[in-house]
């Protein structure tokens, strides 16, 4: 079976992370473009100068050339700057959008047929005006946020009760934002609710809450605590990972149910938005989108979420 290639358009933090993690899991070659003369093929050459130690037969190549990644499978887009301590993922718009728009005609010209992966933030915006431009179809682009924030929310809840985070399941929905709706009632340690084991914990329901409430707070700003001790850039490690999770269910066919940042439909009442919903990911992309139930607090948090996808989006135009 032929290698599997992948694209990585932006080869600054998040870019050179995803090139090592798909060495290190042999998940395909790797193109890896970038704007900065020589900053994709120093990257890739040190990282394939570590394959004999690391015994990953895959090929890296750094390039300053679209036409290289083409007939990708897999396109990541990084490019783009990030957030400095005191902005909101927001701020960022008018600079990423003018880089999206020059990625997605690179895309669109040399790898429309690949699955496409956004990163670059404001997220929910980035990958509306990515999918714009390239014309890719619904199902075969997506932004990833919720699998990171929802990973964030795990692991608060992890270290909180002094267990394994292999065993949490967390989600958050929404925009990729200060607004974003991580769902409590929905976490669970191997299907108990988390709430329960928070209320047995500390004996009252009250405490049990406000120990939440916090856990909730940090998650909405936890990629804004990661900059402020960065100082000179944002998460790049989790973004990494999460990305690829979503990459792997898709190349290897494995259906995961991940929150993905998907083009809806009116699913969750949302028509003609990106919006992050769980969504079954496997070698058709995004093959479904899973709908269930929210409560009217829930449903209330998850419009306010909208609402502010919808504003940032809109002013695209
Ligand atoms: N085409 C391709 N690459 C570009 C372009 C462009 N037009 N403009 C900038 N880049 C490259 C930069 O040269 C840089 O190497 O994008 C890369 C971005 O890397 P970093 O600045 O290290 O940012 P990173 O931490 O990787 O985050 C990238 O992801 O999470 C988001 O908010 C974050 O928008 C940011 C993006």
């Amino acid at each position: 079976m032929a290698r599997k290639k992948i694209a990585l358009i932006g080869g600054g933090q998040i870019g050179g992370v995803l090139a090592q993690l798909c060495a290190l899991r042999e998940l395909g070659d790797v193109v890896l473009f970038d704007i900065v003369e020589g900053l994709p093929q120093g990257k890739c050459l040190d990282i394939a100068e570590a394959a004999p130690v690391d015994g990953f037969d895959i090929s890296l190549k750094g390039t300053g050339k679209y036409e290289d990644i083409a007939g990708a499978d897999v396109v990541i887009v990084t490019a783009g700057l990030p957030r400095k301590p005191g902005m909101s993922r927001s701020d960022l718009i008018e600079v990423n959008s003018k880089i999206m728009t020059q990625v997605a005609e690179g895309i669109r010209q040399y790898a429309s047929g690949a699955f496409v992966v956004v990163i670059s933030n404001p997220l929910d915006a980035m990958v509306t005006l990515c999918q714009k431009i390239t014309g890719i179809p619904y199902n075969r682009i997506v932004g990833q946020s919720g699998v990171l924030d929802s990973a964030r929310f795990a692991a608060f809840i992890a270290w909180e009760l002094g267990i394994s985070v292999r065993d949490v399941s967390a989600i958050t929905l929404g925009g990729h934002g200060d607004d974003m709706v991580p769902l409590v009632r929905y976490s669970c340690v191997n299907g108990i609710p988390v709430m329960e084991l928070l209320e047995r914990k500390y004996g009252n329901a009250a405490k049990a809450k406000e120990v939440m409430d916090a856990m909730v707070k940090r998650t909405r700003g936890a990629g804004g605590e990661v900059v402020a001790l960065l100082k000179t850039g944002s998460a790049f490690y989790s973004p990494a990972s999460a990305s690829l999770a979503m990459v792997e269910s898709v190349l290897k066919d494995q259906k995961r149910v991940l929150p993905a940042c998907v083009h809806l439909d009116g699913e969750f009442g949302v028509k003609g938005y990106f919006l992050g919903v769980p969504a079954v990911l496997g070698a058709g992309g995004v093959e479904k989108i899973i709908e269930f139930r929210l409560n009217a607090e829930e449903q209330a948090m998850l419009d306010k979420s909208v609402a502010a996808v919808k504003g940032l989006v809109d002013s695209l135009q």
